[in-house]
């Protein structure tokens, strides 16, 4: 399965297609939670570390509300609203100094967990529209050059 990653210009928004439910319905919320959990432990070891936060507990709080906007994108309860309120992506990634490089590598250590899925099962069709939700959504959170 070749995943690729889109180029595009600063400051463009391409729009953006939600994963499809399937996606949620074969991983589970179970394991969407386990795929978040393992994308922030690379992030952590990963050259955009200083980004995140390396408090234990900061951690599984950063997991915590991650897993539960991918759920609730997925079409599955909206606990991301519930918890945190309107997801305002762009706003709460303005803090955060993110170029295209931070995108690139944000985005690369989600390709071997996705690839794990498909070797678990997990069809081609709802894997592909996950990445291509991650790969278009993550150039909006781009936000210096
Ligand atoms: C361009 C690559 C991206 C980088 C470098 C990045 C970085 C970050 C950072 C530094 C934070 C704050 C610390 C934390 O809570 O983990 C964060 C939070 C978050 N990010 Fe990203 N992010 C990226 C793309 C995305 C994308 C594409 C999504 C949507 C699928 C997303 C969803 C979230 C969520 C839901 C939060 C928690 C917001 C909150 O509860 O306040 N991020 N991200």
């Amino acid at each position: 399965m070749n995943l690729s990653i889109t180029k595009a210009p600063f400051g463009v928004r391409p729009p953006v297609s939600k994963p499809i439910p399937e996606f949620l319905i074969e991983v589970t919320e179970e394991g969407t939670r386990e795929l978040v959990s393992k994308h922030y432990d690379a992030l952590v070891q990963s050259s955009i570390s200083n980004l995140f936060p390396s408090d234990k507990k900061d951690i599984e709080e950063a997991k915590k509300n991650a897993a539960d906007f991918l759920i609730q994108i997925c079409g599955g309860r909206a606990y991301f609203n519930e918890n945190r309120g309107a997801p305002r992506m762009v706003g709460r990634h303005a803090p955060f100094r993110i170029d295209n490089s931070a995108r690139e590598v944000w985005l690369e250590l989600y390709k071997p967990l996705l690839l794990e899925l498909k070797d678990k099962g997990v069809t081609e069709t709802s894997l592909r529209s996950m990445w291509n939700y991650l790969d278009v959504f993550s150039i909006w959170m781009i936000n210096t050059k």
